[in-house]
């Protein structure tokens, strides 16, 4: 039966605390997705896309496993999604070498998020420039077809399927094209501070973002400071209203109403009440999240790590020796 199930591939990067736009961008797909019967689900902690920029290692070390314990409360069953970390598959290494070879320079010179590190003055480094084709191989090396994920990653989604293609008319049919899977809707969560740059976890200022971990009065004080403009009309309107936009679009996805509905109700009474309103539909969303961390400890969490890095080496190893032989690297 698996055969005929679509395989989901996502990762996340253990960089940091995990926030509200990722839980409503990609993750929550990544629950519902486990919970739909058409589908083989892997997720994936990339440690090693993590190691592209500055880090101190013991902080790196403990972060893998809080991110991995954060995959787990967000909903993720080990016993019906493949959980593992990246570095303990060495396969994604091996196949990104091979893919590097497929790729020309000038394609990964117009890549934005590296672009953008760099002016960021984060130090540009080999890995750091190849970080596209590391992704690109974590979701080829398991055939998936479906990737769900952020706005933010469409360009590097749009060079996996490139790179697919480019290996397939190279060394004939070896991997299905994969499909992002992107929210209409919050799929691009902005800073609640700056509501023109999207909330992410490098953000120095954590009033920028939500923590998925973040306790009730803390995401309501959050809220309530979330930078807006001075005209009192909740109104959705991204270029004149961002920062409504976006509070507009986070309860919309949280409460399930539309943002045309909400506006409706919340067009007059100011901007007090509809935050108060905001907060609290963020609050009911991410409290069964915190019920479930508050439940899991670091052996269990270490066990599952265990036993995911297993299978995932072998099922990669499979994928990979195909891979292998295509390109004249077979047994001797
Ligand atoms: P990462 O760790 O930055 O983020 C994890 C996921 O969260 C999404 N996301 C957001 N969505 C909406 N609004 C936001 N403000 C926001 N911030 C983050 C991201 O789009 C992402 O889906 N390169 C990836 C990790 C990766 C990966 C992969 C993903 C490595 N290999 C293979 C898919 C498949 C990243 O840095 O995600």
């Amino acid at each position: 039966m698996t055969e005929q199930k679509k395989t989901v591939f996502s990762g996340v990067q253990p960089t940091g605390a995990m926030h509200l736009g990722g839980w409503l961008g990609a993750f929550r797909n990544w629950v519902a997705l486990q919970d739909d019967d058409a589908y083989d689900v892997i997720y994936c902690i990339v440690d090693l896309h993590a190691m592209t920029t500055p880090y101190d290692p013991a902080e790196f070390n403990r972060r893998r496993l809080d991110t991995a314990k954060m995959v787990l409360a967000l909903g993720i069953d080990p016993d019906r999604s493949l959980l593992y970390m990246q570095s303990q598959v060495p396969q994604h290494a091996e196949l990104a070498w091979i893919l590097g070879t497929l790729t020309p320079t000038g394609v990964l010179n117009r890549m934005t998020q590296y672009k953008d590190k760099v002016e960021k003055g984060i130090p540009s480094n080999l890995g750091l420039y190849a970080y596209p084709v590391l992704m690109a191989a974590d979701i080829l090396l398991f055939h998936a077809d479906l990737v769900p994920v952020g706005d933010d990653q469409k360009q590097h989604l749009e060079m996996s399927r490139d790179l697919a293609a480019r290996f397939n008319n190279r060394f004939g049919d070896t991997f299905p094209i994969p499909e992002p899977l992107i929210p209409e809707t919050s799929a691009r969560v902005m800073s609640l501070a700056e509501p023109t740059a999207k909330m992410s976890k490098s953000d120095p200022n954590p009033k920028n973002r939500i923590d998925l971990d973040d306790p009730p009065d803390v995401i309501r004080k959050k809220i309530k400071s979330a930078m807006t403009d001075s005209d009192p009309t909740v109104r959705y309107d991204v270029e004149q209203k961002p920062g409504i936009s976006n509070l507009l679009e986070i309860m919309s996805v949280t409460t399930g109403r539309t943002i045309d509905e909400l506006s409706d109700e919340y067009e007059t009474g100011g901007y007090g009440r509809f935050k108060e309103a905001v907060a609290e539909a963020v609050v009911a969303e991410l409290a069964p999240i915190r019920a479930r961390l508050a439940t899991l400890d670091d052996d269990e969490v270490a066990r599952i790590l265990q036993k995911g890095a297993l299978d995932a080496r072998t099922r990669a190893e499979r994928i990979q020796q195909e891979a292998r032989d295509a390109v004249g690297l077979g047994r001797i």
